[in-house]
């Protein structure tokens, strides 16, 4: 009997080995968009973890990144980021990782993400906690925003869309200890879930960003919302995850923006 558990954590391991093998050897690198990157590793990844999926599960969906999706039907399904990072794995930026996660009847059931270059392996099962290389981990306890380390990012068409969290940018700026902007969504979330991070927040993300990530923070006691405070969906594109502590406060400095007009259309 195959264990999902176990068949995402070899994927992600495996991916891992793919992609730092090839940062070596070098590798070709595509343009989907302007600064939209996807390079042979991505799909080289994504090949290997499908080709393993449908051996192993030849019953479920699965959605991954770097191919055509169709986000219906009830059964079992895979969301798979085959690199969260590519403009950073591009660049040779050490920031990156394979984000996976098993959907079982919609709700995610588990989560991995593996940071190959830091050789960090974050796991979480619904309702049996979140692991850092198999060490339980729980949010920060830090109080309040002043005190806070927080991350971002920003959607692709930053350019030619002006709902592209600049706005929520500058605020927490002035509202936070100090606000990071890093490249990799899946480990932003998992450095939320470790307490390296007090909070994360960003718009127009994918599931294949969020599925993984978002269980890791949750199991790892963390809150998590929609943008403007709602129930959090990994089909919704928005995402504040924090430590709990300062998810008001997060909410509220979001909220600002977002009733002063600059952001109607997220209301
Ligand atoms: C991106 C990263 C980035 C986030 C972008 C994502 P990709 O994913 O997670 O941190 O700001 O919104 O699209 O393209 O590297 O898989
Ligand atoms: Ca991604
Ligand atoms: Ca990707």
């Amino acid at each position: 009997m195959n264990d999902p558990l176990q068949t995402a954590v070899e994927m992600a391991l495996s991916s891992g080995r793919i992609q730092k093998d090839s940062l070596k050897e070098g590798f070709a690198i595509h343009h989907k968009g302007e600064t939209n990157l996807v390079t042979d590793v991505d799909i080289a990844c994504q090949e290997m973890i499908i080709s393993v999926i449908k051996e192993r599960f030849p019953e479920d969906d699965i959605i991954a990144e770097e191919k055509p999706n169709l986000f219906e039907g009830d059964g079992n399904r895979w969301i798979v980021d085959p690199i969260d990072g590519t403009t950073n794995y591009a660049h040779g930026y050490p920031f990156f990782c394979t984000s996976i996660a098993y959907e079982v009847k919609g709700a995610v059931a588990l989560g991995v993400v593996y940071s190959p270059i830091m050789d960090e392996l974050f796991v979480a099962v619904r309702g049996m906690g979140a692991y850092l290389n198999g060490n339980r981990i729980r949010v920060s306890s830090v109080p309040g925003l002043k005190a806070s380390l927080l991350s971002t990012g920003f959607p692709y068409d930053i350019t030619t869309n002006s709902d592209n969290n600049i706005n929520h940018f500058v605020d927490f700026l002035y509202e936070a200890q100090a606000v990071r902007r890093d490249g990799s969504a899946a480990l932003n979330l998992s450095y939320v879930a470790c307490g390296r991070f007090d909070g994360f927040w960003e718009i127009h993300l994918n599931p294949w960003d969020l599925a993984a990530g978002a269980l890791i923070v949750e199991e790892a006691g963390g809150s998590l919302s929609s943008i403007s405070g709602g129930t959090f969906s990994i089909y919704g594109g928005g995402v504040i995850a924090s430590n709990g502590h300062i998810h008001e406060a997060m909410t509220g400095v979001i909220r600002r923006s977002l009733s002063s007009g600059r952001n109607e259309k997220e209301l």
